[in-house]
């Protein structure tokens, strides 16, 4: 559709001559019912600018628009009313996605341009949990919106390996655990000793003393510390891992939070050229009072480096490394004030790439109302959830057809759909108060019914004697398309750039999957009311835009990360 709005526009900027062709095609709209036309220019904010009313100045455009994408126009209580010629809709629109098939819906806008990516980041011996599977799937769907315009892409897992928690955990594992129990139960039980060790220190602080110790040892290399804390870090990882082989999810670089730990003292050098650094209680911070936010610390009173310090070692790191024109960090905005502190540090540093960092914050997981928190045991273990979401689909699966291929592995592609598409059906800034009831609900708009209707467009276009690579476009005619679920399958399917645009100005995958229930919808009500393959002048036309459909599910599924379900 985006070719037509702009035909559109460029032809309605010759009658406007107080707006630009672009600030028109901001304006036009897509109306709510189909007698209200395909697009739609309210006249309202013009009439200031044109000094008549909202209604003139739609009868005065009413004839302006002799172009072949439009078919006719009306002018109603204020809006241009436009109506898009269905000739131009079958042949460009569904000429362009059956020519460029696994590439619909990509370009090359930004091609040259680098994107570093941080996203999931999760804390190591700490369980993988719901808030990490937020900033893990709405990270790689931004990722993979910049990959559809061209962006190179450097996904990056900041992983949390590095803190006072690793003194903890090595004065816990002496106290309470073995190495056999950390090697049979892996993650579990770093989590147990983790746990155990701040009841413990409830009743004992002396335990805090010794973790920092520990933590100092940690810091200064020493050997047996350094051994355990590659050991957690390792033992973490395989589980961590299997998260991501689930989701099918890689990285292309792991440099967490340890590879920085000791590449700070450059940011502390350059802060002290510039006058920035002073001291407090013998720490060392940045003064942000003047931009109204708290103080930014930077080193500690023991000399340690700090999660923000770090931070901006990274963003530099990855300036030097990548050459990146924007790195974006998604995680909740519970951490939006530490975001904006270390930004302004690092603009206050003189580095005018400050500019170029992005913090995309998402909404709060919560459970029952209460905050998630792996020290009191209020968390959801993203293991649990995906097998249990499995299980469910195998259920299903084993009562409505038992004989399937493969069929494990397919419950397991849609349990984990049904998941992610929940995480990512809300506008991300929203909160989620999490309910198992909602996650493995397979019913109405969820992943289950986006990948059930691709598999559904793919079963058809298989059991077609008549390939669509056999079907010359040529052979195709306007008359072809005879009903209006035709048309408005056609006119949801033109819009998959738009939708894909707007869902990488606003880093928002929300659009992908609301925009993919739209698409389904339409060609659901579409093959229900009519004959695919039993239709008689028109198969061709309908075998391809089925196959239209199938490869804009394709690439929408891709964006947000739902495996593509050939055959259920
Ligand atoms: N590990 C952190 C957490 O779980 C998220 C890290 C995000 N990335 C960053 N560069 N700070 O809260």
């Amino acid at each position: 559709m985006k070719d037509i709005k702009t035909k559109i526009a460029k032809k309605l900027a010759g009658s406007i001559e107080q707006l630009s062709w672009t600030e028109i095609m901001d304006n036009l709209e897509y109306p709510p019912e189909p007698h209200m036309g395909d697009l739609a220019l309210p006249c309202f904010k013009l009439s200031r600018v044109m000094r008549k009313s909202p209604m003139a100045i739609a009868d005065s455009l009413v004839d302006s628009l002799d172009i072949d994408v439009v078919e006719r126009c009306e002018s109603k209580s204020g809006y241009l009313n436009i109506f898009i010629n269905r000739e131009y809709l079958v042949n460009n629109v569904l000429k362009t996605i059956v020519e460029k098939k696994e590439e619909t819906g990509k370009s090359n806008e930004y091609a040259g341009k680098t994107v570093c990516l941080d996203y999931s980041a999760p804390n190591i011996a700490k369980p993988f949990h719901i808030g990490h599977l937020r900033s893990t799937v709405i990270g790689h769907a931004i990722r993979r919106l910049h990959e559809f315009r061209g962006y190179k892409c450097v996904g990056i897992n900041h992983l949390g390996d590095w803190g006072t928690q690793f003194g903890k955990l090595i004065v816990a594992y002496k106290k309470w655990s073995s190495k056999k129990a950390v090697e049979e139960k892996g993650t579990e039980e770093l989590v147990r000793i983790y746990v155990k060790f701040h009841e413990e220190a409830e009743k004992d602080p002396s335990l805090n003393d010794l973790a920092r110790q520990w933590f100092a040892r940690l810091e200064n290399k020493d050997e047996d510390a350094m051994e355990l804390w590659k050991w957690f870090k390792k033992i973490s990882l395989i589980d961590i891992e299997k998260t991501y082989k689930v989701l099918d999810i890689t990285f292309d670089s792991y440099a967490g939070e340890s590879f920085y730990y000791d590449k700070t003292q450059p940011v502390v050098e350059r802060l002290k050229e510039r006058n920035l650094l002073i001291e407090s209680d013998g720490a060392m911070i940045v003064n942000l009072e003047e931009y109204n936010m708290p103080p930014c610390l930077i080193v500690k009173s023991d000399g340690a480096s700090l999660y923000a310090s770090r931070d901006i070692a990274a963003a530099i790191y990855r300036k030097e490394t990548y050459d990146f024109d924007k790195c974006i960090y998604v995680t909740a905005t519970a951490q939006d004030l530490h975001f904006r502190q270390w930004f302004k540090v690092v603009e206050l540093m003189g580095y005018e790439w400050a500019k170029n960092l992005i913090h995309v914050g998402f909404g709060m997981v919560s459970m029952g109302g209460a905050k998630l928190a792996t020290r009191e045991g209020n968390i959801v273990y993203l293991d649990d959830l995906f097998s249990e979401a499995s299980k469910r689909v195998l259920d299903i699966i084993n009562e409505k057809n038992p004989d399937m291929e493969d069929k494990e592995q397919k419950a397991q592609d849609i349990g984990v759909g049904a998941v992610v598409f929940s995480d990512l059906s809300n506008n991300r800034i929203k909160d989620i108060d999490f309910s198992w009831e909602e996650a493995l609900n397979f019913d109405g708009s969820t992943g289950p019914y986006v990948q059930y209707t691709y598999a559904r467009a793919c079963s058809v276009l298989r059991k077609s004697e008549l390939s669509e690579k056999d079907i010359n476009m040529k052979d195709i005619k306007p008359e072809h398309m005879t009903n209006d679920d035709e048309f408005t399958l056609l006119k949801t399917l033109s819009l998959f750039n738009e939708k894909i645009d707007q869902a990488l100005r606003d880093l928002e995958p929300s659009c992908i999957s609301r925009y993919l229930i739209d698409v389904c919808m339409d060609f659901n009500k579409f093959y229900n009311a009519h004959s695919i393959l039993g239709a008689e002048d028109n198969k061709k036309f309908r075998i391809l835009l089925t196959a239209a459909v199938k490869y804009v599910l394709a690439n929408g599924l891709f964006i947000i990360g739902l495996k593509r379900t050939e055959r259920v």
